[in-house]
């Protein structure tokens, strides 16, 4: 590849970014000093002083204008143009035979300054999940994004304001369902993501969504009702859920699955039954996890749908009148500092506080320093915003132990492994508890096995099920094989023998129809169907079951009950409608039903 020297407008274009970069460190500097900063100076030891000093690029090699964005996309488009795009980057990895690429992951990310930085060190934004090998140029090991306190923003000044109907705050399946709803009423719609990318936890989710009376179910002959669905989520969820929320949820689950449909999207019914659940609901692609098929497909839509998506950019406050009612955000974008949005609803789509490790260890100090599988922005903003603007917040207490996560990543292994027909023995070989029961029960359980040390089992004909899944964690490397228990357990270093029996046991008691030991009453497998497999897994958080409340119009409401006027929120920073557990599959659900809810809600507001 041949350098094109650039020679145009250097020193404006420095002197604008200056300009830029010193309103947000509030402090001036020359235009000297600021092209000496950027090309010899400190931050040019990086890629960007690699790019000017050994290439003879200048700043407009990769500034095409005077501003740098906060989603710096100008900038990738300078990256994509020299050196070929994200997929293109991903096939020659591939060509070149290496197993695992970071331009070819499943994020839908296509932004390369999301990893590589210019003036500061790249990191590989993989290994906040995974633990690849990916030495990078001029690079560290993985960024570590911190839970912020954002009172500090109590008294902050913006410098500038901005006008719209409707500010989305958090781009997850929530925020996205609800952009794209509202974009599609016609009104203007701002959506804000602190991440370098969009899609929140709700890009993981891999087992699937619920839907009760859904056209796969009727097709399949199973007969399934909202108020079969509801009797389920407050089973699993204790009994202590909010219900008018639970039977909104089961009620509009099924419109919410063609809402989606008629995104161009496309779900199966999964065989699998939720422990003690009365009938089949998760729905779920065949082409691998239900998260990065669903984002991609809304991602799409919301492209179309004409909302301004705006990644980089952190809600750090909520604006308030004199008569309480939310007005607008106060947003702190990467470069281009802190400004304010008017709004008529604003609605909080933050997700979960699965990674504030403070807030978690707060309600259980026997939780500290335990992984989760969430994302790395889930520090909880929409609870402490919230709050700040006068919310109730709610059982923050309820904390979801996930029992499946394999050992030494945050990686989660879908709990459709199970439900279809996995099983779990301890270090001793033998199964300990009803292994499709709740996850909560289940992670407790996991707790007091001896080391805590617990395997997934499962065989050919659960591959069978979910094919594509399996051949991902294979591709991991977190899948031990054996054709026999015996030789599995020799890998694994359980005592063969009890393994052996114990598989045995099992498919005796799946014979039978009846599990003597646990009660488990699903038991879809034998588990002597071609080769045996297991992952070493930990119990780790999945989420969070606390936050805001809310009434079924997805109002969030202050401390006496009452609506706060001008604030919406639905997702997982939302609390009760789980209960003590949630029953999985009912957070994607919920997502696209309230999510649409508050569309409806803020397209009412400004009479549309
Ligand atoms: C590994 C894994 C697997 C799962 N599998 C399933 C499953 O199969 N089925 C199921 O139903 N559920 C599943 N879940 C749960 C489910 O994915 C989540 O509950 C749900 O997706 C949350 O959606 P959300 O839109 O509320 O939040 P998220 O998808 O987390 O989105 C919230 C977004 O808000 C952003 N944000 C936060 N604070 C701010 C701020 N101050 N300013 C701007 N942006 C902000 C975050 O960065 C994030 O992108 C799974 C969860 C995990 C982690
Ligand atoms: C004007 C064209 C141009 C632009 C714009 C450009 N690069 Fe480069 N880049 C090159 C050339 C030429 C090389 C040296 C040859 C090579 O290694 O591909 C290089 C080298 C690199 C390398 C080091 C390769 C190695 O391991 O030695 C990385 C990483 C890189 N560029 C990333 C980026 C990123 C990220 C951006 C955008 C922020 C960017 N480049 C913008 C042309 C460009
Ligand atoms: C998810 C993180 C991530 C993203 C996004 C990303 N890269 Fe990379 N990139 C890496 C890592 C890690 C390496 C080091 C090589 C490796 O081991 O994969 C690398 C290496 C490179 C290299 C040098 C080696 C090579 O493959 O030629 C170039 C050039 C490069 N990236 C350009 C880009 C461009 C252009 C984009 C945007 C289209 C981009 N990258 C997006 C993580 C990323
Ligand atoms: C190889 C591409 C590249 C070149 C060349 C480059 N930059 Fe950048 N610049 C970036 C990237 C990428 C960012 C985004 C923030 C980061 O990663 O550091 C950025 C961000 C900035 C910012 C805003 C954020 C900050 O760090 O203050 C300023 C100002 C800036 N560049 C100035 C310059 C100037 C002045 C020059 C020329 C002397 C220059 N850049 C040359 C890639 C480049
Ligand atoms: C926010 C956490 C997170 C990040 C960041 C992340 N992953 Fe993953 N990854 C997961 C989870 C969870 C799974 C299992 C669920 C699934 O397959 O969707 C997974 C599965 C995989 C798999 C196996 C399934 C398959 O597609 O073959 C590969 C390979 C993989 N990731 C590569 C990557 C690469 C490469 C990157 C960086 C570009 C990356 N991941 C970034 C969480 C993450």
């Amino acid at each position: 590849m041949k350098m094109r020297p650039i020679q145009s407008s250097l020193v404006a274009v420095a002197a604008a970014m200056l300009l830029l970069s010193s309103v947000q460190a509030g402090e001036s500097m020359s235009t000297a000093s600021a092209k000496a900063i950027y090309s010899q100076g400190e931050k040019s030891d990086y890629l960007a002083g690699f790019h000017q000093k050994k290439l003879s690029a200048d700043c407009s090699s990769c500034h095409p204008g005077d501003k740098v964005s906060d989603g710096q996309t100008e900038i990738d488009q300078k990256c994509v143009s020299c050196h070929g795009s994200y997929d293109s980057l991903g096939k020659k990895d591939m060509d070149a035979g290496k197993k695992i690429s970071a331009h070819a992951g499943h994020l839908s990310i296509n932004s390369c300054t999301t990893c590589h930085g210019g003036h500061e060190a790249s990191f590989a934004y993989c290994n906040n999940c995974h633990i690849f090998e990916m030495p990078m140029k001029f690079g560290r090991q993985k960024e570590a994004y911190l839970p912020q306190d954002l009172s500090i923003y109590r008294d902050a000044v913006a410098n500038r304001t901005e006008e719209a109907d409707f500010v989305v705050v958090g781009a997850g399946g929530a925020g996205i369902a609800a952009a794209i709803e509202a974009s599609r009423k016609g009104l203007k719609t701002i959506v804000l993501e602190k991440m370098p990318i969009i899609g929140g936890s709700s890009l993981l989710s891999t087992g699937g969504m619920n839907v009760a009376g859904s056209r796969q179910q009727q097709a399949a002959g199973i007969k399934d009702t909202p108020q079969m669905f509801v009797e389920d989520t407050l089973k699993v969820g204790k009994g202590v859920n909010d219900k008018v929320l639970v039977e909104v949820l089961a009620e509009q689950s099924r419109s919410a699955l063609e809402w989606f449909e008629g995104l161009g999207g496309k779900l199966d019914l999964d065989p699998g039954v939720y422990g003690g659940c009365q009938a089949p609901r998760m729905h779920y692609t065949k082409s691998g996890g239900i998260g990065r098929y669903m984002i991609k497909e809304m991602k799409l839509a919301l492209e179309k749908s004409g909302a301004d998506v705006r990644v980089n950019s952190q809600v750090v406050r909520l604006e308030q009148d004199e008569n309480g009612r939310v007005t607008g955000v106060l947003v702190k974008g990467k470069n281009t500092g802190l400004y304010r949005i008017n709004a008529a609803s604003v609605l909080l789509a933050t997700g979960s506080y699965a990674n504030n490790g403070a807030l978690v260890s707060k309600y259980h100090p026997e939780f500290f320093g335990m992984v989760t599988s969430a994302q790395p922005g889930s520090h909880g903003d929409g609870i402490f915003l919230g709050k700040a603007a006068g919310a109730q917040t709610t059982h923050l207490e309820r904390v979801q132990v996930h029992p499946n996560i394999a050992s030494g990543t945050s990686l989660m292994i879908t709990l459709a492994m199970r439900t279809n027909g996995g099983i779990l023995v301890n270090n001793k070989g033998q199964r300990f508890y009803n292994d499709n029961a709740p996850r909560n029960e289940l992670g407790a359980a996991m707790l007091k096995q001896p080391a805590q040390k617990v395997w997934l089992i499962y065989d050919d004909a659960v591959v069978a099920k979910r094919p594509k899944v399996h051949q991902g964690y294979v591709r991991l490397g977190v899948v031990v094989e054996g054709e026999t228990p015996q030789a599995l357990a020799a890998k694994i270093g359980i005592p063969a023998e009890e393994f052996a029996k114990t598989m045995k046991r099992y498919a005796e008691f799946v014979q039978a129809k009846k599990d003597d030991d646990f009660g488990r009453k699903e038991l879809p497998e034998p588990l002597n169907e071609g080769k045996l497999y297991a992952i070493d897994v930990v119990p780790a958080i999945g989420g969070t079951l606390g936050g805001l409340r809310t009434d079924a119009r997805t109002r969030v409401l202050d401390a006496d009950g009452k609506p706060i006027p001008g604030l919406l929120a639905a997702g997982e920073v939302v609390g009760e409608w789980h209960g003590e557990d949630r029953y999985g599959g009912n957070a994607v659900a919920g997502n696209i039903v309230f999510g649409r809810i508050a569309a409806q809600e803020a397209a009412a507001a400004v009479g549309k």
